[in-house]
């Protein structure tokens, strides 16, 4: 959709041209766990939805957990990918009566999937065609839950039915929720940096061994000196199906209804967590296909790729095993009890 668009806005920074991956990833499960910044708690803070590899788990150590060996089926197009890939859920926030229900997800543009996340690989930061695929172990985060200042270059809200065929992101997107009604839904974009310091699988922070080119979101050919290995720019896309909660009287004025799991209705604390998990070296192989042609959003023909059907079939059952509103019930509290911030 934004595609053609944002390759003629950024050409000239990109020898190769812009196939990318676009792929989708059911949902695998909803809960509240958390590998990356919560080890072993069960359950985490905050509800995540989370996708990928079956193998996810409450501890997930680098170099001692293998995500291929350990799962036995992903959700994701691409069957070699054991990834994990997750983000907060959203929530309505009944303006009437206080109780919160979770809102469901929708595929995405042309994709066939069961809730979930599109997932990106973009080689915006390639130098002459070349990026370094992530090794095993890797992870990072982006976003950061606690933060009240807007970043909408890495971390933007769409209203859709807003306009469509710009940039992620771009100036046209919002850096909070949107406050009107958004009847086509609302998209949340997380961009994740594109530059790596070529040393670490993880750092405390889970930031730090990353970078962006510029200041955040899509990036250039020019990362710095401290993170001077290019990655593939990974992107997540959360499409939610906001179109049921029709009520004037909820939104306008710098209100609407809806809160992230951990308390932020604002949206500026969105964030993503990635957790590296491709087979061997299929990764590598897809982004040196990538400037061939060959390799091309869900269709790339250097990889394996699954059934709609099969990825939709990869769940996962919780393992903090509580009601935090998957199957769209009512809740008095978000689960973990965050309150709510404007
Ligand atoms: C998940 O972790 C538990 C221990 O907490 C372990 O028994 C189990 O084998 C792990 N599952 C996978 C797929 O690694
Ligand atoms: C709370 O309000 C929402 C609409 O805002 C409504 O759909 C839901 O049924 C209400 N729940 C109760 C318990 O009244």
């Amino acid at each position: 959709m934004w595609k053609a668009l944002a390759a003629s806005a950024l050409l000239g920074q990109t020898v190769s041209g812009q196939a990318m991956l676009r792929f989708g990833c059911s949902q695998l499960t909803v809960e509240r766990v958390d590998p990356l910044v919560n080890p072993g708690q069960r359950p985490s803070p905050h509800t995540h939805q989370i996708i990928g590899g079956n193998s996810f788990n409450l501890t997930m150590e680098p170099a001692e957990f293998d995500p291929p060996a350990r799962s036995t089926c992903t959700s994701c197009t691409y069957s070699e990918d054991f990834s994990n890939y997750w983000t907060a859920s959203l929530y309505f926030h009944s303006p009437e009566n206080g109780t919160f229900q979770r809102v469901p997800q929708f595929a995405n543009f042309g994709l066939q999937q069961d809730g979930g996340m599109t997932v990106y690989y973009m080689p915006y930061s390639a130098r002459n065609g070349k990026m370094t695929a992530f090794k095993p172990g890797f992870r990072m985060i982006a976003g950061d839950p606690t933060t009240n200042k807007p970043n909408r270059a890495s971390i933007c809200h769409r209203c859709i039915g807003n306009g469509e065929g710009f940039a992620p992101c771009d100036a046209r997107d919002t850096a909070e929720l949107p406050t009107k009604y958004c009847p086509g839904g609302i998209r949340a974009t997380i961009i994740f940096p594109s530059c790596w310091n070529g040393k670490d699988l993880d750092s405390p922070d889970h930031k730090s061994h990353v970078a962006y080119s510029n200041s955040g979101g899509l990036g250039s050919p020019n990362c710095p000196s401290s993170h001077p290995v290019a990655i593939p720019q990974v992107m997540y896309e959360v499409m939610w199906d906001t179109g049921k909660y029709r009520n004037n009287a909820w939104y306008g004025n710098g209100k609407q209804p809806f809160v992230y799991s951990f308390g932020d209705a604002k949206g500026y604390g969105q964030h993503g967590d990635y957790l590296f998990g491709w087979k061997d070296d299929s990764l590598q192989k897809a982004m040196d296909a990538l400037p061939s042609g060959r390799c091309q959003n869900a269709n790339c023909n250097v990889l394996k790729i699954q059934s709609a059907r099969e990825a939709m079939a990869c769940k996962k059952a919780q393992q903090a095993v509580e009601n935090v509103g998957q199957n769209g019930e009512w809740l008095h509290e978000l689960p973990g009890g965050a309150s709510v911030r404007y």
